[in-house]
């Protein structure tokens, strides 16, 4: 990149950050939330909501339990794509990339930083597999509350193996917002062939 062409990824991620903290500056519900989709090797895809815990050069992080069906479809095709809907601001973002796990010494202090509840339903819910009733779950939970010293041979709740970080590294981001007359706007931002960042409009 010569000294005066603009670093665009940089200037992506700003743009992203600002909507982000004016989201959570409002009284939305979820302002972290993104729609997250994952597919098969052979092209079935799915979508759920997740949080967004992190945003930056490295990447955008969620948290999960790698059993999920999520997990196991990332673990196959490591392909995915997020999409944020803030309504309040009248705006979409699209970002797609490749995800990574995060190293497992971040998973291990985001952990521990939970709520001591939440760290036991990561041990006690099998994500994504059938369960026979919802007490059932809580039940596991409560089991595993009174014996967790026991269990862990500590007072704190160690993070299972089974659930952390992802960072989803984007190779493109896409801002839309309303224009008159169904006229919107569509902002691209992209990693080309040669691994440059690259701006461009694209028809609504
Ligand atoms: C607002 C909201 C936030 C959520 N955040 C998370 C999250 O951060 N991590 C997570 O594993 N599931 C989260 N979920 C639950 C997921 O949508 C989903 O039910 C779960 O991860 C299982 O998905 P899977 O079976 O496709 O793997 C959230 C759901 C909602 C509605």
């Amino acid at each position: 990149m010569d000294e005066s062409s603009p670093d665009r990824f940089a200037e992506a991620m700003a743009r992203f950050s600002a909507y982000w903290n004016e989201a959570r500056a409002g009284d939305t519900w979820e302002p972290d939330a993104m729609t997250l989709a994952t597919a098969t090797l052979d092209g079935r895809v799915s979508a759920r909501v997740v949080l967004l815990k992190q945003a930056g050069a490295a990447g955008f992080v969620f948290y999960t339990n790698y059993e999920s069906r999520k997990g196991r479809e990332l673990a196959a095709n490591p392909y995915a794509a997020l999409c944020f809907f803030w309504p309040r601001l009248r705006c979409q973002v699209r970002v797609e990339g490749r995800v990574e796990r995060l190293p497992e010494a971040d998973s291990d202090a985001y952990f521990a930083g939970r709520e001591r509840l939440a760290q036991l339903g990561a041990w006690a819910s099998k994500q994504s597999q059938p369960l026979e009733s919802p007490e059932e779950l809580e039940q596991r939970v409560t089991e595993l509350d009174a014996q967790a010293e026991r269990v862990f041979a500590s007072s704190s709740i160690p993070r299972p193996a089974h659930w952390g970080g992802y960072r989803l590294v984007a190779e493109a981001i896409e801002f839309w917002m309303p224009g008159q007359g169904r006229l919107n706007r569509r902002e691209l931002y992209r990693r080309n062939a040669g691994g440059e960042w690259e701006y461009l409009y694209l028809n609504p």
